[in-house]
């Protein structure tokens, strides 16, 4: 279970919120950064993954991976899952099928995975991995006529039809994600 804060979604803490800039003040006295290379970790680190693992109850998760954005968690995320199918065995288990009309970040794998042609023209975009299947939004998108019953079977029908084109093989199963959003 992955576990992703998108840095929009921090903002909502506000910019200047004393108790942060305290935190932050006393932290950067002690020590101002570190890294995470070859196993190394912090006690703040670990403490803040302790507290994320104790928060999130619905599902038990067993670690955190910090990353300094949304779009890096997402990036972060595909790698795990190839890491995870190529142990397995599965070398071509590779692909993704993401919503239209998404956003899952700028970099170059969550630009691919957000289903916005703006993040793609020029880019080069979407890599060949990624597929797009579509966006959910009855109001916007049903057929003249169309109940939202005849209009989530067409959805549901289109992304069969595309998972079975491409191979069921070849396509990563839906990502457990606890909660959208950077840390
Ligand atoms: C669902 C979702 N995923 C990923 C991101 C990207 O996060 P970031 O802007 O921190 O790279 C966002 C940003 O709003 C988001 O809403």
């Amino acid at each position: 279970n992955i576990l992703k804060l998108s840095a929009l979604f921090t903002l909502f803490s506000g910019g200047s919120e004393p108790r942060l800039v305290k935190a932050a003040t006393e932290q950067l006295n002690k020590l101002p950064f570190y890294h995470s290379f070859w196993n190394r970790t912090t006690k703040p680190s670990l403490d803040l993954a302790n507290d994320v693992l104790n928060m999130f109850t619905a599902r038990e998760m067993g670690k955190v991976f910090f990353a300094n954005s949304g779009s890096e968690a997402n990036d972060s995320q595909v790698k795990l899952v190839w890491y995870y199918n190529n142990a397995m065995g599965r070398p071509d288990k590779k692909k993704f099928i993401a919503r239209s009309k998404s956003y899952h970040g700028s970099t170059l794998i969550s630009a691919s995975l957000s289903g916005l042609p703006a993040l793609h023209q020029k880019f080069d975009l979407p890599a060949p991995f990624v597929l797009h299947t579509d966006c959910p939004h009855y109001w916007r998108f049903h057929l003249p006529d169309e109940t939202e019953e005849e209009f989530s079977t067409r959805l549901a029908n289109n992304l069969e039809n595309l998972i079975l084109k491409e191979g069921p093989e070849t396509v990563v199963p839906h990502q457990k994600v606890n909660c959208s959003c950077a840390m």
